[in-house]
């Protein structure tokens, strides 16, 4: 018998706080607001926008986040000091809904090692700070960090402190992906057995991955009580990554017969925003990777094959449609109209202002004189670079690469920099290392390549190349990228995009 469905599990992403904080994942402000968006369009309850006393890049992002998203809640992360929940309230507190987050350890091993504080200590702060945090915000969040390897009775105690006090959720994260299932369904059953006034706040679940249990662990903590689930977009995060998203509501959604509970994710936001996010970091889910991952809903086998074609069922517990997968049709050409061409981006779920469809318009006409078809991943890709432009320091007029097996390889590259034109040629082993010296030269930087991939956005002799490169520069890395039918000026773009951001980050993080 189908069982009655309570739309009640609260969904606070920590994308652009748990998640950005892990090496190779971070964003400009512009990239983001843009990501804060995206997620309200997801329709998630709770933006864990960033750590505001970490650095003012952070505040301003937290900041920034606060005053354009309107309907989700808006959280700052603060340890339980003044001064860090001073520096969260002052960038949350422009927001429709703020929630200022603060922290405290609560196993042993934090308590002794990191904190060097008792547990009466650590009892007595947690009282304190969430009281300061309330005397600013109704809305407060306490977590027990390394709860999973802390003493039940002692936990319990803590979380009955910071209910007293007056936080609206309490969270239990498992910091270091140390727990299983059952202990964390027993654990959460303990909680709401023995804590006083814990029927009357959100119970909260944050799980890291390292087992890669962390959404088995989200499930189990939802059987046992838990309201709130704390995740990142494709599971990213510290280590092996925080649950993913899109795994727990797809996990709730499709199997709500047993589960019981669902949430206010629009579902059909959540490729889009997997892809915003990939191209973002420059980092993709693996092909096999479940909901999102380039494998999740392909057909190799011709038994599987055969049985999907009958009836999808047979091997497809959700639709791709479900989660926003375009179709892949190729549908688009150069006789295409400015009608059809939204159309689609509305089909494809991408949300676009009028200028940036002007815009996207002009690229996709460009793109369709060059290619017959213009398919939906060559659109989602099209958008993703205007949405990874951003002021142009440095623009390229044209190239020309010159290689062969007995020789090495010349580039010669024409740009602008800061409005005047210049040229260079440069030598390299290869054509990208040519191309990429000759850039250095005219912009007279010389950032570290950490990473460079490229992947075809399509099938087909006429595909488009992607290229990413991670550049690093001092403390900025950033990622640049670039499309084109030629690998080599795919390559040169997305070092140029990367140059650029690193401009911006020099000038915003002054
Ligand atoms: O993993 C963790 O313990 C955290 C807390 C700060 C919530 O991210
Ligand atoms: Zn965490």
């Amino acid at each position: 018998m189908e069982k009655e469905i309570i739309r009640d599990i609260k969904i606070f992403d920590t994308t652009l706080r748990d998640g950005e904080q892990s090496p190779g994942c971070s964003m400009n402000l512009r990239e983001k607001l843009e990501m804060a968006r995206q997620l309200e369009r997801l329709r998630v309850d709770v933006i864990e926008a960033g750590f505001a006393i970490a650095s003012p890049g952070d505040f301003e992002a937290v900041r920034s986040i606060a005053e354009v998203v309107k309907n989700s809640t808006v959280a700052s992360l603060a340890r339980t000091t003044k001064k860090d929940i001073d520096s969260a309230w002052e960038a949350v507190k422009v927001a429709n809904h703020p929630r200022i987050h603060t922290f405290l350890a609560t196993s042993p091993l934090h308590m002794e090692y990191k904190l060097k504080m008792s547990p009466n200590q650590v009892l007595e702060k947690t009282a304190e700070m969430v009281a300061y945090a309330k005397h600013y915000c109704d809305d407060v969040e306490f977590s027990a960090e390394d709860a999973t390897r802390s003493e039940w009775d002692f936990l319990a105690k803590v979380v009955e402190t910071a209910i007293e006090n007056g936080a609206l959720t309490v969270n239990i994260p498992d910091t270091v992906g140390y727990t299983t299932p059952d202990e964390m369904y027993q654990l959460m059953r303990y909680l709401k057995e023995h804590v006083k006034g814990i029927d009357n706040v959100a119970l909260s679940t944050h799980n890291h991955n390292d087992l890669g249990l962390a959404v088995a662990n989200s499930l189990a903590a939802i059987r046992g009580g838990a309201t709130q689930v704390e995740c990142t977009i494709n599971g990213i995060g510290e280590r092996a990554g925080n649950a993913a998203l899109e795994e727990i509501v797809m996990a709730l959604e499709t199997r709500k017969d047993f589960l019981g509970h669902g949430t206010h994710i629009d579902t059909t936001q959540i490729y889009p925003t997997s892809k915003l996010l990939s191209r973002m970091i420059g980092v993709r889910p693996s092909p096999n990777k479940a909901i999102v991952g380039r494998n999740a809903f392909a057909h190799e086998s011709g038994v599987h094959q055969h049985g999907v074609l009958a009836n999808r069922s047979t091997y497809e517990i959700m639709t791709p449609e479900s989660v926003g997968l375009p179709k892949n049709s190729m549908v688009l050409g150069k006789h295409s109209g400015r009608h059809a061409f939204v159309d689609r981006l509305k089909e494809l779920g991408i949300v676009l202002s009028p200028e940036e469809i002007d815009e996207a318009f002009a690229r996709f006409k460009e793109l369709a004189d060059k290619k017959k078809t213009v398919s939906d991943l060559d659109i989602e890709s099209l958008v993703g670079t205007q949405r990874a432009a951003i002021e142009e320091t440095y623009r390229l007029k044209y190239f020309a690469v010159n290689s062969g097996t007995e020789l090495g390889a010349t580039a010669t590259i024409s740009m602008e920099c800061d409005g005047q034109v210049k040229k260079f040629a440069a030598l390299g082993d290869g054509q990208v290392e040519a191309a990429f010296a000759a850039v250095d030269h005219l912009t007279g930087m010389h950032p570290k390549l950490e990473e460079y991939q490229i992947q075809s956005v399509t099938g087909g002799i006429d595909a488009q190349g992607e290229v990413s490169v991670r550049l690093r520069s001092g403390d900025s890395v950033v990622i640049g990228t670039g499309v084109s039918m030629d690998v080599i000026e795919a390559s040169i773009k997305a070092y140029i995009n990367g140059m650029n951001k690193l401009v911006y980050a020099m000038k915003t993080e002054k």
